[in-house]
């Protein structure tokens, strides 16, 4: 694996999900694989998860960790072929990733989408110009239309979890007061195409999400309906894919509670934080037994840790 792209770099998700548990039992038992190798995190946006548990992953393999805030502290980016730079960018994509990859031996890049430009966005120009500019391998610590650390994560605790073969899962969106992307919710979506669960989404009309990334999954648009029987249920908040990036709805009434919760086979609650109390999802619910949010942040450090051994173990 040269670069952690989408979940369509995992060969085996089966065997990648066994690997990550094992590492989770025993999170240093390669801690000399990455000894005198750098890895660099360039943020250009807000994390704690993701920012934490890849740099955590990568000193339980002995790596060297340099992070950046990239906005504020970096020079202004260009990404277009040809661009006459005269007006705020000051450095172009085409120096700064391969200036970095003289300083670091794997880069991981987030960078959300700006919800102004559909295309824009879905062409993931900030994270393609990295690849195609570094030559060292890239991770993907959320881009514009993908979050694969965040997916992957969700498999290994979905494993964890489950109690049948073929869990139902539901993804379930819900109200929150600013445009949010769609990347958690499209990995999520092509990683339960991959698991074995009886998978659903629900949402309001005008949410549906890229239609070939949704491809055959079932839409229910009742979301009591698509409660019912639950084992797991995965609540997130997405903007608009057709009206590309608004709030065409905040209805309170999409708020998880614990009546819907009462609806499904005593499911495990689920989301990749960070969440708003009582907006999203109800405080009894979010403090419940059921609740798994915390174990499911503790899992992306291991996540992260298996996409630097694959990448450390092929270099
Ligand atoms: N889930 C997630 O990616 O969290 P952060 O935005 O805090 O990294």
């Amino acid at each position: 694996m040269n670069n952690y792209f989408s979940i369509q770099d995992i060969d085996s998700l089966p065997g990648w999900v066994e690997e990550a548990i094992a590492i989770k039992k025993n999170p240093l038992s390669n801690k000399t694989l990455g000894k005198d190798k750098t890895i660099g995190l360039l943020f250009f946006n807000p994390s704690l998860r993701t920012r934490l548990s890849t740099q955590k992953a990568a000193l339980n393999l002995g790596m060297n960790v340099m992070v950046m805030n990239f906005t504020g502290e970096g020079w202004s980016l260009e990404y277009g072929d040809g661009t006459i730079m005269d007006q705020g960018n000051s450095e172009h994509v085409k120096e700064a990733a391969q200036v970095v990859s003289q300083y670091c031996d794997i880069l991981g890049v987030r960078a959300f989408a700006k919800l102004e430009d559909r295309d824009d966005d879905y062409s993931e120009k900030v994270l393609n110009g990295f690849i195609n500019h570094a030559s060292i391998p890239v991770i993907n610590m959320e881009s514009a239309t993908r979050h694969p650390l965040q997916a992957l994560t969700d498999a290994i605790t979905i494993t964890e979890y489950k109690k049948t073969d073929k869990p139902k899962v539901v993804l379930s969106w819900a109200p929150h007061p600013k445009a949010l992307p769609q990347a958690v919710a499209n990995s999520f979506v092509e990683m339960m195409q991959r698991m074995d669960a009886d998978f659903v989404i629900t949402h309001p009309v005008g949410f549906e999400l890229a239609s070939q990334i949704t491809k055959q999954v079932p839409i229910d648009y009742n979301q009591e309906n698509a409660l019912k029987d639950a084992d797991f249920v995965y609540v997130k908040n997405w903007s608009a894919y057709q009206e590309y990036g608004k709030v065409i709805n905040d209805d309170p009434s999409w708020k998880i509670t614990n009546k819907k919760m009462k609806l499904t086979n005593d499911a495990k609650l689920m989301h990749c934080l960070p969440v708003r109390r009582n907006v999203v999802v109800d405080d009894v619910v979010l403090d419940s037994n059921n609740s798994i949010v915390i174990e499911q942040a503790n899992n992306r450090t291991y996540a992260a840790q298996l996409v630097l051994k694959k990448i450390l173990e092929k270099s």
